[in-house]
């Protein structure tokens, strides 16, 4: 049974056709509105969600099927200490989907092991984010027409920033990208992304602290939240959570065809004032998220025969 729990699970030619799905659902949605009739996704959510969820609910009822999840994830058998595996079998009895996110890493692969359906990482633990990394990807197809030859700043939480591991991994995969990743110390990008992604794939990157000096290089700034929930004492949050803050001042550094992401929710990170240039994309990315979830749950299903 296809589950998606890494980006790389789908090949490049499968995130082309998936867009090309996406841009044509835009384009056409009424072609796709009844073919999900009759077919059910679950949401589990084992941490708090609101685009990630919705966008999904969202998703599968515009394709004309239905949705069923669990009210909270301590109102679940989780709670009584079912394990992940035994709730993938019984699940899998009730839906013809599921999107799981969990706060320990791997367990979505766990659940896509023990499950009789498809099962897609919706987020797990300062893994892995594939379906964030979906919405990025149509994003910046939209706002810059490509995939390759982009300077991409990434910036904030780099060490728990799941939704950053992810794109980082799908942009490996095209030529002549630079990353420069800005971040504070303590959050810098994990040792092993730097290692299994950026080197070995030739990627060209840099590291720093200052975000004014990289920002007139960059084609895209994707700004990312401090991740509290990760951390093992609140003080170190307390220190580091306002490390990058995105005002109009800093601004005044970028380039005009800047491309602002954030996966959101924001914090401090942007300030409100620039919600209204047109250079920021982060709400185009939630819009663009749902779409991408419909081609994926589209290909999926087709390829298990439920539709
Ligand atoms: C992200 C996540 O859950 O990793 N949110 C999302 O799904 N859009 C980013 C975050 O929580 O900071």
């Amino acid at each position: 049974m296809r589950s998606v729990i890494d980006v790389l699970d789908l090949s490049v030619e499968e995130l082309d056709s998936l867009i090309k799905t996406a841009v044509d659902i835009i384009d056409n949605p009424q072609k796709y509105a009844h073919i999900c009739e009759g077919k059910k996704l679950a949401t589990l959510f084992f941490e708090p969600s609101t685009r990630t969820r919705m966008s999904f609910e969202a998703a599968m009822y515009e394709l004309g099927g239905h949705v069923i999840s669990m009210s909270e994830a301590n109102s679940s058998s989780a709670a009584k200490g079912e394990s992940v595996a035994d709730t993938a079998k019984t699940v899998s009895c009730y839906t013809d989907i599921i999107a799981m996110r969990h706060p320990k890493e791997g367990a979505p692969l766990v659940a896509s092991v023990n499950a009789t359906v498809p099962v897609i990482n919706a987020g797990d633990g300062g893994h892995n984010h594939p379906t964030q990394t979906l919405a990025d990807l149509l994003t910046i197809y939209r706002e810059k027409g490509r995939f390759d030859n982009l300077t991409i700043g990434f910036c904030g939480d780099l060490k728990f920033g799941r939704t950053v591991h992810s794109l980082i991994n799908a942009l490996s995969r095209y030529k002549n990208n630079k990353m420069i990743l800005i971040s504070p110390e303590e959050l810098k990008l994990p040792s092993y992304v730097k290692k299994d992604v950026l080197v070995k794939n030739g990627i060209e990157f840099e590291q720093t602290t200052d975000l004014i000096g990289a920002m007139p290089k960059l084609d895209i700034l994707y700004m990312t939240r401090v991740q509290r929930e990760r951390f093992f004492n609140e003080e170190d949050y307390l220190r580091l959570k306002d490390s990058y803050i995105l005002d109009t001042k800093k601004l005044e550094y970028a380039r005009d065809d800047l491309s602002i992401m954030h996966p959101l929710p924001r914090v401090n990170e942007i300030s409100v004032a620039i919600d209204d240039d047109p250079r920021a994309c982060y709400f185009k990315q939630v819009l663009n998220g749902k779409y991408m979830r419909m081609a994926l749950i589209l290909m999926l299903l087709k390829e298990a025969g439920t539709i």
